[in-house]
């Protein structure tokens, strides 16, 4: 195993987030969480551990669900998270959703910045800087999504491309914001696309990614948790989680397929 360069890794534990992206209905959706229960809840002999010793668990889902799954989640480990969050606090912003409205269903988490959200809808670093800020502010844990694109680490430039959407969210929420925040670094080549990058590639970013923030305070930067994302499957995520810098994994298809998130949820907690 590869050793981090900042003290106790081992005091973090694994997270594991299903993001569903907009997928689901009200009929697939309690078949799931019911199977994800059964599965992760099952105590000892029955299923991973979820408690504090094992891996934290959570589903991002659509915001017309967030009531449905809230319920069906009532008693769980599993917490609930969004997809997106309005950089707004309230008012005439019609179609956004606020994070008062998320914090009302339950949520513990907000993903921000994921890379379909920013090159399919225009979420600039600002905005994602600001969604955090709103986020941090109203006492959920954002999911800050960054990642280069296959061109840009053809040309050599991830980690530069990467450090520059850590940059725009560092310089609006600080280092206090950061230590409140979750980083998810998701390569877009690799975000269902079925190529997942390299155990070795993956951890060369979190590695960078912790030093970013260790730049500015090491004790912060050594609790920060940094989830992977793009392409986590049961049989790859092993080898990813056991990383020193790697805290877990943001996960899009797998996590629609109970056996295979549940497969995922036990490998973070094989490594924790
Ligand atoms: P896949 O796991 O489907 O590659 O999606 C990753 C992702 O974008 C999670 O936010």
């Amino acid at each position: 195993m590869q050793e981090s360069r900042y003290e106790a890794p081992k005091s973090r534990r694994k997270l594991v987030v299903g993001n569903w992206k907009m997928n689901g209905d009200r009929a697939a959706n309690g078949a799931l969480i019911d199977a994800l229960r059964a599965g992760l809840e099952a105590g000892p002999e029955g299923g991973p551990d979820t408690d504090a010793n094992g891996a934290a668990v959570a589903l991002c889902v659509p915001f017309p669900y967030l009531a449905q799954v809230a319920g069906a989640l009532d008693g769980s480990s599993i917490a609930l998270g969004s997809q997106d969050a309005s950089e707004y606090a309230n008012g005439a912003y019609t179609g956004e959703v606020s994070v008062a409205m998320l914090k009302d269903f339950g949520c513990a988490y907000a993903i921000v910045g994921h890379s379909e959200r920013r090159t399919l809808f225009g979420d600039t670093d600002e905005r994602v800087a600001l969604k955090a800020e709103r986020v941090i502010a109203g006492g959920l844990v954002p999911i800050v999504c960054v990642g280069e694109t296959g061109m840009e680490r053809e040309q050599g430039r991830a980690e530069e491309i990467v450090a520059a959407q850590l940059d725009a969210v560092f310089e609006r929420i600080g280092v206090a914001g950061m230590a409140a925040s979750v980083v998810a670094y998701e390569p877009v080549w690799a975000i269902g696309t079925g190529r997942t990058a390299s155990p070795e590639e993956a951890e060369a970013m979190h590695a960078m990614i912790r030093g970013h923030l260790a730049e500015r305070d090491a004790a912060a930067a050594s609790r920060l948790l940094v989830l992977y994302g793009g392409s986590v499957k049961a049989s790859n995520a092993a080898s990813l989680f056991g990383r020193d810098d790697i805290d877990g994994g943001l996960i899009g298809g797998a996590s629609l397929v109970a056996e295979d998130f549940m497969g995922i949820v036990r490998a973070a907690v094989g490594t924790s």
